[in-house]
């Protein structure tokens, strides 16, 4: 029997709740937000991370600031809401889902704006609700497709942490395993590390270990040398948005496993849904990269062991050219060699 899935966000007593994700896999603890502004703090300081259930996280975001507002002037509710979507917007920049996930809310929001702040309330609330619902549907659906791709012994290498942990439910690369080992496969993860913030070795070995998936755990310089040994079958790892032409900006250190993955011949995937896809950016040259602060880099927490002042950089995602991308997994299906055309003919399926 294998482990139930955790709840990355939950809404409890009217409030927002959250796995956060700091501490784990030492604690699991849930942090409770009731405002915008204390869920863009939970966003910018990676309680909540992984580029979907930043996108959920920023919903109830904004319809925990319009409770709060209800029993305001419209006005006022009116300008205040405004604030609480900046604040939003403003907590991290490079994962699109969070920018997808306010022009969704803002889109209900303006469709209702001449209703009372309460009934206007109510309705953002319904909304979030409704997109942390679609999104484990949508994600199941994407593990559907992506697992027909993987053989019966699969050996799948996988950066960051694409998982329930990132997503409301099942995860993205994540999602694709755990749809293909419920469909029999008897599939085995080796989990980068993914230095700075150690996603892989604190949350995807977490995860995987709570259902009694194989994994193991490697140093993000470990790849090569088992992929030249012959011991990676596969690499599947998720986006934090999908350029127009087919560039995918995920976790720093992406796009060295994806120079790899082509040098020893083995596909490398990437699982996302559509929301993640960015067609106002013609290519990745144009994502904005996040840099992080340089104690991350320096050490971990509260311990340091680099020389105090040294220059650091601390870019926290990084572009894979689409031409190193053997398949996009979507909910809508799997658009293999990635380019302009045939993203765009994707968009245009139902
Ligand atoms: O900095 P993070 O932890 O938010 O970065 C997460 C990633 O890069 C994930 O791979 C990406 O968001 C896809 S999550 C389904």
């Amino acid at each position: 029997m294998r482990g139930m899935q955790v709840e990355t966000l939950r809404w409890r007593n009217q409030k927002l709740e959250m796995i956060d994700q700091r501490v784990l896999p030492a604690s699991l603890v849930y942090q409770s937000y009731d405002s915008a502004a204390g869920v863009a703090e939970g966003i910018r300081s990676m309680v909540v991370r992984g580029a979907p259930a930043i996108g959920c996280a920023a919903a109830y975001g904004v319809a925990l600031e319009a409770s709060r507002l209800a029993n305001d002037h419209p006005d006022i509710f009116s300008a205040k809401l405004e604030a609480g979507f900046a604040a939003l917007a403003h907590s991290r920049p490079t994962a699109v889902n969070l920018f997808w996930a306010l022009a969704r809310m803002r889109g209900v929001w303006e469709s209702m704006r001449a209703a009372a702040p309460r009934q206007i309330a109510a309705r953002l609330l319904h909304e979030a609700h409704a997109m942390l619902e679609e999104d484990v549907r949508i994600n199941r659906k994407m593990g559907e497709h992506g697992a027909a791709l993987l053989s019966q012994e699969a050996r799948v290498l996988t950066h960051c942490n694409a998982g329930a942990l990132a997503t409301a439910g099942h995860g993205t690369a994540l999602g694709v395993i755990r749809s293909a080992v419920e469909a029999g496969k008897r599939i085995s993860v080796i989990a980068d590390e993914t230095r700075p913030f150690l996603q892989g070795a604190r949350l995807t070995a977490w995860e995987m270990m709570q259902e009694g998936i194989p994994v193991t755990l490697i140093t993000d310089g470990m790849a090569g040398f088992l992929m030249s040994r012959g011991e990676i079958d596969v690499v599947i790892v998720g986006a934090d948005r999908i350029a127009a032409n087919g560039d995918v900006a995920n976790k720093i250190g992406t796009y060295m496993v994806a120079v790899l993955a082509q040098r020893h011949g083995l596909p490398f995937y990437v699982a996302a849904p559509i929301s993640t896809i960015d067609l106002a950016m013609a290519s990745g040259a144009g994502i904005p990269i996040e840099e992080r602060d340089a104690a991350e880099v320096r050490g971990f927490q509260e311990r340091s062991w680099a020389p105090p002042g040294v220059a650091v950089r601390n870019p926290a995602f990084d572009i894979t050219p689409a031409e190193l991308v053997t398949a996009l997994i979507t909910e809508r299906g799997v658009v293999h060699a990635p380019n302009r055309e045939r993203i765009s003919a994707l968009l245009s399926s139902s």
